[in-house]
């Protein structure tokens, strides 16, 4: 049996969002290995009911187990809001390490900021996100901003088409006056250009 200390970093997400924070991972701790999964046969997991991320998500878990796994990321918004208390309730030994959106360095950024968080419709609506945006409310304007087709533009290798800056553009106009916007999926930085280029250098 490998050493505890050689085993590998299990890492999972809804599909290949992961891959962004795998990036991450590799660049910090570039002595360590990793396996991905990412379940881009259920994905997109935003849309989907609380139960069913649980299931997908001990699923993974799982699965990542079979590979002796010393350590689990969950690099999904979605599936850390959804999942990571029964998760750590389940494996009480295992290092579980989820994703929380950057909404923190977004309000101390700047005095009394408007801050868009674009996540997917799960994201915003379960208690792990309300519980922090009522810690940050009262210090700047905080707008929900559910993305959930932004999931499929890139699934399908979309990152740039006309398409998705037309679904962009219409997302992101009430939006327009924003500070910031925080990325909170997994999958989003990989839009990140197009959002930058309709939110302006100044955001
Ligand atoms: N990548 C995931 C996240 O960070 C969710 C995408 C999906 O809806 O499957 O929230």
């Amino acid at each position: 049996m490998t050493n505890k200390k050689d085993a590998p970093i299990g890492v999972f997400d809804s599909g290949m969002g992961g891959i962004s924070v795998l990036r991450e991972l590799v660049k910090i701790m570039p002595n360590e290995d990793y396996i991905f999964f990412g379940d881009s046969a259920n994905a997109p997991y935003g849309i989907k009911t609380v139960e069913e991320v649980q299931k997908l998500s001990f699923e993974k878990v799982e699965h990542l187990l079979s590979y002796n796994c010393k350590a689990i990321v969950v690099a999904c918004n979605t599936a850390t809001s959804a999942a990571i208390k029964e998760l750590r309730a389940a494996y009480p030994d295992l290092i579980i390490v989820g994703l929380e959106p950057a909404l923190k360095p977004a309000v101390e950024h700047k005095k009394d900021s408007k801050v868009g968080v674009m996540a997917t419709p799960l994201t915003l609506k379960e208690k792990k996100f309300n519980d922090l945006m009522n810690k940050y409310v009262t210090k700047a304007d905080i707008r929900k901003i559910p993305a959930p087709d932004l999931v499929e533009f890139i699934e399908s290798g979309d990152v740039d088409s006309p398409e998705l800056e037309t679904y962009l553009q219409k997302l992101l106009s009430p939006y327009k006056d924003s500070d910031s916007i925080v990325l909170s999926c997994t999958h989003f930085p990989f839009a990140k250009k197009v959002i930058q280029k309709i939110m302006g250098d100044d955001t």
